[in-house]
């Protein structure tokens, strides 16, 4: 079986789901940049080991990413799991985890990277919104797209309420993303596109978990 190791900033109801998934693989550790973050609280009940690690004990980036990498690499770990891990990565974090890292991002990438996709969308105007599952690269929010699942926005929406439609499919992808990788499913392809093996419907196209008019 594959272990995982997660790494979390906050709340942790994507790493919670993910541990609820019952999914074919060990999370073997979970590791905070916030002594505070609910989520180490979460992992805990749920038996898994939980390190924090604070950036003010590191000289900078790389030192702490290094930091990281001997507790992850300790557990021999085949992917590393963002999931609400506020902290830019080093290049020398994203290369040694290179086709080995995934996040997900609250926006349908390449629209919305960075901060505040909800109230950007918002903003925009646009009709759908929703998430991304990808693999991680040095551009921020960008690299090979997983999985997606798009929400509708309705007029009198405001952020949380969006926030909401689309966390809720947040809960649905990472771990159907989770899934395929344990279950060896993934291809990165030359062009940068992820094939997904054995799936339902032929032409390279990722299975939408909802798409929503
Ligand atoms: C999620 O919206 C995730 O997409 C983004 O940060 C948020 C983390 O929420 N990267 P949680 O900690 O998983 O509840």
């Amino acid at each position: 079986m594959k272990n995982i190791v997660i790494l979390v900033s906050g709340r942790g109801s994507n790493m919670q789901a993910i541990l609820e998934a019952q999914l074919p693989l060990k999370v073997a550790a979970v590791i905070s940049n916030k002594a505070a973050a609910p989520a180490l609280e979460i992992a805990r009940q749920h038996g898994v080991a939980t390190f924090t690690l604070s950036h003010r004990d590191y000289l900078d980036r790389e030192s702490f990413d290094r930091a990281m990498a001997e507790i992850i690499d300790g557990h021999h770990a085949d992917l590393v799991v963002l999931a609400g891990f506020m902290r830019i990565l080093s290049p020398w974090f994203v290369e040694h985890y290179r086709n080995r890292l995934i996040n997900i991002h609250p926006s349908l990438l390449p629209a919305f990277t960075g901060l505040d996709p909800h109230a950007r969308a918002l903003a925009e105007g646009v009709k759908i919104h929703g998430c991304t599952v990808h693999f991680v690269t040095n551009e921020l929010d960008r690299g090979p797209i997983v999985a997606q699942a798009a929400v509708p926005v309705y007029p009198d929406d405001d952020e949380a309420a969006l926030a909401a439609r689309v966390l809720e499919q947040e809960h649905r992808i990472y771990p159907a993303a989770l899934r395929w990788f344990a279950e060896d499913r993934l291809t990165i392809a030359g062009n940068g596109s992820v094939l997904l093996k054995n799936q339902e419907k032929p032409g390279g196209v990722l299975p939408v978990p909802d798409l929503v008019g």
